[in-house]
C-alpha cells in the first residue's frame, strides 16, 4: 500500500495565557491521531504553532505596561515546554511572528488579492489631522459612555467595558492630545459570500467525516447569511499588508493565523523536499486533512478556511476531518480566567503523569458534548484503568514468572483466537483513530486488556503452573503476547505506558502491527506500570 500523506492541523493558541485543560482537552487528538499515522508508516505532518497576533495579545501587553512581543514570546516558550511536557510531538510548531510564515502568508495574500477575491471598501474612521495619521483603537485616548472614565478606543480603563470607537465620547490623539476627525479609510474586505455553494457542497459531502458540532456549526454559520469580512486592520502588532497603499494595516490575524497551516506546512515540505502544493492538492490520492480544534474555532476552519483555500486557486484539498471539541467544565461549573477556576495544563502537569492527563482526556474528551472535569474523576480513572486494569494485566503476569521462573518466558504456543481477537483490535482502533473518534479508540482498548485479564482469570495459570507446565507456557506466552500487543496499541494515548513495556520485554520500536513473538523472553527489571494515585495526594 502507497504510503498516506496526513496533514494535521492543530489550533493555533494565542500566546497571551497559559495553556489550560480546555486547549488541551481540544489539542489532544491531534497528537494522538499523528502518533497513530507515524507507527503506520505513513507520511505525517503535524503543525501548530502559537497565534502571537491579534488583539489578546496587545491588551495584555497593555495592562502589564510591556510589549506584545514581549508577551508573545514568554507564553510561546511556556507552549512549547508545556507541549513537550505532555507528550505532545509536533513535525512543526512555530510561531506567527516568525519570517517565514510572516511572508508566506503575505504571498498568500497577494495571490487572493490577484485573484480577485479582496476587494476594496471605504469606511469612517478616526483621524488625527496634526500627525496625519488614522488611529487605531489603542492610539484613542477618550471618555467611557457607560462610566465617564478614561477610556482608550476599544476599552475603559475604570470599568472594564469593551467598547466600539464610535461610542467613546471626546477622542483624543494619544501621542498630540489633537481632538481625532473621521476620515475615509480603505480596508480591503474578503469576498466570503462568493463561495456560499462550494462551502455549502463542503458540508454535506463531509458531514459524516466531521465532528457533529462542526457540522451544526458550519450549517448554523452559512444559514445566518455570509458576509465580506475585514482582511485588514488598522493596528501596528501583525503582518504587513504587502500590498500598496496599505503600508499603515496588517492582514487580519484570523486570515493570517489560519493560513499558518499552510506556511508551515509548506517549511515541513520545504524540509523534506516535497513540493507542498503537490502535497496538498486536492488531486494527491493519498492525502488526508484533519484540523484539530475547539468548538469556539469551527466557523474560521469549517467556512473561512476553505474560502481562503478556494480562493487561492491552486486546487488545494479543503478540510477533510474536522476533530472539534467542546468545552470542558471543571466540577461543574463553566471555567474562565475571571471566575479564577481555570486550571492550567501546568497544574495538571504537577499533579499528574502526563499519560495519565491523556488517558483521562482520550477517554472521556467532550467529543459530542461538554466534559466535565474534576481532580477526583482524574485520580479514580487512573486508578481504575491504569493501575486496575493495564498494570494489574501487565504486572500480574510478568511479576508471577519472575518469582516462580526467574523472570524468563518460555517459547510456546499462542491461542489462536486471541491471535484473532488481537488482529481484530489492531484494525478496529486503527479506523476509529482514523476517523477522529479518540474515545471509541480508547474504549475498544479497554476492552482489549479486559479480554487479556478474562482470559487470564478463566485460563489459572497459576494453578496450570503446578499441574501442566506445557498449559502455563501456553497461557503466559498468549498473555506476553496481548502485553507486546498493547505496548503498540497504547502507544498513542499512552507513549511512556508503552515505552516501559517494550523496555520490559525487550520490544521493537512501536508499529501498527500485530507483534509475534520468537523464543523466549527474559523481562528486564520488573517495575510497577502505573503506580495508585492516593485520594489525599
Ligand atoms: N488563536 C485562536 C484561538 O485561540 C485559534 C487560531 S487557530 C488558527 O482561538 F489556526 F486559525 F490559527
Ligand atoms: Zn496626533
Amino acid at each position: 500500500m502507497a504510503k498516506r500523506d496526513i496533514l494535521i492541523g492543530g489550533a493555533w493558541p494565542y500566546s497571551n495565557y497559559y495553556l489550560h485543560v480546555g486547549h488541551l482537552a481540544s489539542l489532544l487528538p491531534g497528537d494522538i491521531i499523528a502518533k497513530y499515522y507515524r507507527l503506520c508508516g505513513d507520511n505525517v505532518m503535524y503543525v501548530s504553532g502559537s497565534d502571537c497576533h491579534g488583539t489578546p495579545i496587545t491588551e495584555r501587553a497593555r495592562k502589564e505596561g510591556t510589549t506584545p512581543e514581549k508577551i508573545a514570546t514568554k507564553y510561546h516558550e511556556e507552549f512549547v515546554k508545556t507541549f513537550n511536557n505532555l507528550g505532545f510531538e509536533y513535525d512543526r510548531y512555530s510561531c506567527t511572528m516568525e519570517d517565514y510564515h510572516k511572508e508566506y502568508v503575505q504571498k498568500l495574500f497577494k495571490l487572493m488579492y490577484e485573484n480577485g477575491y479582496l476587494f476594496e471598501k471605504e469606511e469612517k474612521q478616526d483621524y488625527c489631522e496634526n500627525c496625519k495619521i488614522f488611529l487605531s483603537d489603542r492610539e484613542i485616548v477618550g471618555t467611557c459612555p457607560h462610566c465617564g472614565g478614561a477610556s482608550t478606543g476599544d476599552q475603559c480603563e475604570v470599568c472594564g467595558h469593551s467598547l466600539d470607537s464610535s461610542e467613546v465620547l471626546d477622542k483624543h490623539c494619544k501621542r498630540c492630545g489633537n481632538t481625532t476627525v473621521l476620515k475615509d479609510n480603505k480596508h480591503l474586505y474578503f469576498k466570503l459570500p462568493e463561495f456560499q455553494d462550494e462551502l455549502q457542497k463542503l458540508i454535506d459531502k463531509n458531514k459524516n467525516k466531521w465532528r457533529k458540532n462542526a457540522v451544526g456549526e458550519a450549517q448554523k454559520y452559512i444559514d445566518m447569511g455570509l458576509v465580506n469580512r475585514a482582511a485588514t486592520r488598522q493596528i501596528d502588532w501583525g503582518v504587513p499588508v504587502p500590498i500598496k497603499g496599505y503600508e499603515d494595516k496588517r492582514i487580519y490575524v484570523w486570515i493570517e493565523a489560519v493560513l499558518g497551516y499552510n506556511s508551515m506546512g509548506a517549511y515541513v515540505a520545504e524540509e523534506r523536499g516535497i513540493d507542498f502544493d503537490k502535497f496538498l492538492s486536492d488531486d494527491n490520492p493519498n492525502l488526508t486533512t484533519y484540523y484539530v480544534h475547539g468548538k469556539d474555532n469551527i466557523p474560521f476552519h469549517t467556512t473561512i478556511y476553505p474560502a481562503l483555500l478556494l480562493s487561492l486557486k491552486k486546487n488545494y484539498r479543503l478540510p477533510d476531518y474536522i476533530v472539534s471539541s467542546a468545552y470542558v467544565n471543571l466540577n461543574n461549573e463553566k471555567m474562565s480566567k475571571s471566575k479564577g477556576n481555570l486550571i492550567t495544563a501546568n497544574e495538571l502537569l504537577d499533579m499528574f503523569d502526563s499519560d495519565t492527563i491523556r488517558f483521562y482526556f482520550s477517554f472521556k474528551g467532550p467529543e459530542t458534548n461538554d466534559m466535565n472535569c474534576s481532580l477526583e474523576d482524574i485520580t479514580q480513572t487512573h486508578n481504575k484503568f491504569l493501575v486496575g486494569a493495564l498494570g494489574n494485566f501487565v504486572n500480574r503476569n510478568l511479576s508471577f514468572i519472575n518469582k516462580k521462573f526467574d523472570g524468563i518466558i518460555k517459547e510456546a504456543t499462542i491461542d489462536e483466537e486471541i491471535k484473532q481477537e488481537t488482529e481484530k483490535a489492531y484494525k478496529e482502533i486503527g479506523e476509529y483513530f482514523e476517523k477522529g473518534e479518540i474515545r471509541n479508540a480508547v474504549s475498544r482498548i479497554v476492552e482489549y486488556i479486559m479480554l487479556g485479564n478474562k482470559y487470564y482469570d478463566s485460563k489459572e495459570p497459576w494453578v496450570k503452573a503446578k499441574e501442566n507446565l506445557e498449559e502455563f507456557n501456553n497461557i503466559t506466552y498468549t498473555c506476553t503476547y496481548m502485553i507486546a500487543n498493547l505496548s503498540n496499541l497504547i502507544a498513542p494515548i499512552l507513549p511512556k505506558g508503552s515505552k516501559k513495556i517494550k523496555e520490559l520485554l525487550n520490544l521493537p520500536q512501536a508499529s501498527w502491527e500485530p507483534i509475534e513473538l520468537f523464543g523466549d523472553y527474559k523481562i528486564n527489571n520488573l517495575k510497577i506500570l502505573y503506580e495508585r494515585i492516593d485520594n489525599k495526594d
